[in-house]
C-alpha cells in the first residue's frame, strides 16, 4: 500500500464547478461525502460544494477551537452511519486547520478508515495543518490531546480560495509559515523577513509552496513522530499552553499568534544556548521581527496574553504536554536559522528568564 500522499496545487474545480482534483486520482472522480468549513455556506465561492449541499452530501462545520471536541466527531460520525457511507467510499475535508482537524479524524476513525481529500483553505492550512496525517481534537482543557496519524490519500490546495481570510488568519498562518523557515528553510525565512507588512496570500504563492515542502519533508522523513518530524513543534509547547490558558478565560487566541508567541521565547532561549555571537544575534533579530508582525497586526491579543499570563499555570500545562515523557518539558531548540534540535529539556527557571527577555517590554 501506498503510504505517501499525493500534493497537489491546482484549483478545486474546473469553469464549469465541477470537482477537478478527482482526475489526478484514478479511479476517484469525485469525493461520495464532504464535510466543510460552514464559512462556505454561507459565502458560497467553491461551486462543487455547494451543488454538494443541495443533494445533502455535505456536513457543515462551524471551524474554531471549541468545535475541535468528542461531541463534535460524533455528530459527523452519526451524520455518516445515517447516510449509509461506507468504507469503499471517498470523503473530501474542505477548511482551515481545525476543521480538516475534526473532519479527518473522524473520516479516518469511521469503519477504520475512508479515502480522505485533504481540502485546505486557509494560509495555515495550506503549509502546515493539511498536511502530513496528523488529526486530532482537544480534550480536557488540553490541546490535541486524542487523534491519530493517518495519512490522507491526497492533499488538494487552490490558493485562490486564500484571497477571502480575515488579516488575523493570514497572520496566523505566516505564523507558521515563519517556523518552517525557521526549522528548516533558512533561505525561506532571508524571503519573509524582508517584508515590513504581512503580505497578502495572492502575493505569497512561491513561498507558501516552499513553507508546505517543510512540512512535506519532515512528514515523509519521520511520519511517526519518532525524531525529526518533532522539530516542527517548536514554539507549540509554550504556544499549546497559552490556547490553554486562553480557552479557560474565554478568549480567543488563533493558533498561529499563539505559536508565534511561543516562537519568541523559543528564540530567546535558543540564543542563551548557543555560545557563538552571530548566531545568537540572529536568533534575537528573528524574535524581534516576530514580535513586529505580532504587535502590527494583533496587538490586542498580544497584550492581552502576555499581560494575563500565569507564568506558574503555563508551565504545569506545559508539563502535561504529549510530547514529554519526564517531568521536565522536553522543547525544540533551534542550533542556527533553518536548523533544530528536538527533544531538549527545558527548565522552568530558563523558561521564565526567556519569557521576560521576550516579552517584558510590553
Ligand atoms: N493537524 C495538524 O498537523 C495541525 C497543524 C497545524 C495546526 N493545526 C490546528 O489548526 C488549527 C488552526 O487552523 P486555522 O488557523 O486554519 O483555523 P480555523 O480552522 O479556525 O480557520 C480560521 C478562520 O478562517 C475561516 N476560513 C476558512 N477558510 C477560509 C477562506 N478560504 N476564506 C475566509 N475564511 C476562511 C474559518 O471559518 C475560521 O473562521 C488549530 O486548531 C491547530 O491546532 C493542526
Ligand atoms: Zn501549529
Amino acid at each position: 500500500m501506498n503510504l505517501k500522499p499525493l500534493y497537489i496545487t491546482v484549483p478545486f474545480e474546473s469553469k464549469d464547478g465541477i470537482f477537478q482534483p478527482g482526475i489526478e486520482a484514478p479511479g476517484r472522480t469525485k469525493p461520495d461525502w464532504c464535510i466543510a468549513d460552514k464559512f462556505f455556506k454561507e459565502n458560497p465561492t467553491i461551486n462543487w460544494v455547494s451543488s454538494a449541499a443541495e443533494k445533502k452530501r455535505v456536513f457543515w462545520l462551524q471551524a474554531g477551537e471549541q468545535s475541535k471536541c468528542l461531541t463534535q466527531v460524533e455528530q459527523v460520525l452519526k451524520w455518516l452511519v445515517k447516510n449509509g457511507a461506507h468504507r469503499g467510499q471517498s470523503i473530501a475535508v474542505v477548511g482551515g486547520g481545525t476543521v480538516l482537524d475534526i473532519g479527518l479524524f473522524a473520516a479516518s476513525i469511521y469503519q477504520r478508515g475512508l479515502y480522505k481529500w485533504s481540502l485546505p483553505t486557509t494560509l495555515l492550512a495550506c503549509v502546515d495543518a493539511g498536511i502530513g496525517g496528523k488529526n486530532g481534537i482537544n480534550f480536557m482543557g488540553l490541546k490535541n490531546y486524542i487523534g491519530t496519524i493517518t495519512q490522507p490519500n491526497i492533499v488538494v490546495s487552490d490558493y485562490r480560495v486564500l484571497e477571502t481570510l480575515k488579516p488575523l488568519d493570514v497572520l496566523s498562518g505566516w505564523m507558521e509559515m515563519t517556523k518552517h523557515g525557521l526549522i528548516g528553510n533558512s533561505n525561506l525565512w532571508l524571503k519573509m523577513k524582508r517584508f515590513e507588512t504581512i503580505p497578502k496570500p495572492g502575493l505569497i504563492h512561491k513561498l507558501i509552496e516552499e513553507a508546505a515542502a517543510v512540512k512535506q519533508r519532515l512528514v515523509e522523513a519521520d511520519e511517526q513522530e519518532s525524531g525529526p518530524r518533532k522539530i516542527l513543534n517548536f514554539g507549540h509547547t509554550i504556544g499549546h499552553a497559552l490556547e490553554s490558558a486562553a480557552a479557560e478565560q474565554k478568549k480567543e487566541l488563533p493558533h498561529g499568534i499563539a505559536v508565534g508567541l511561543g516562537m519568541l521565547v523559543s528564540l530567546h532561549w535558543s540564543a542563551s544556548r548557543s555560545d557563538n555571537q552571530i548566531l545568537q544575534n540572529e536568533m534575537i533579530e528573528a524574535a524581534e521581527i516576530i514580535k513586529r508582525w505580532l504587535i502590527l497586526e494583533a496587538s490586542n491579543q498580544v497584550m492581552s496574553t502576555v499581560e494575563s499570563a500565569n507564568l506558574n499555570a503555563l508551565w504545569a500545562i506545559m508539563k502535561m504536554d504529549k510530547k514529554n515523557n519526564t517531568q521536565h518539558v522536553r522543547e525544540v531548540a533551534l542550533t542556527e536559522i533553518g536548523h533544530a534540535v528536538w527533544n531538549q529539556p527545558l527548565s522552568f527557571e530558563e523558561f521564565k528568564t526567556c519569557w521576560f527577555g521576550a516579552h517584558s517590554e510590553h
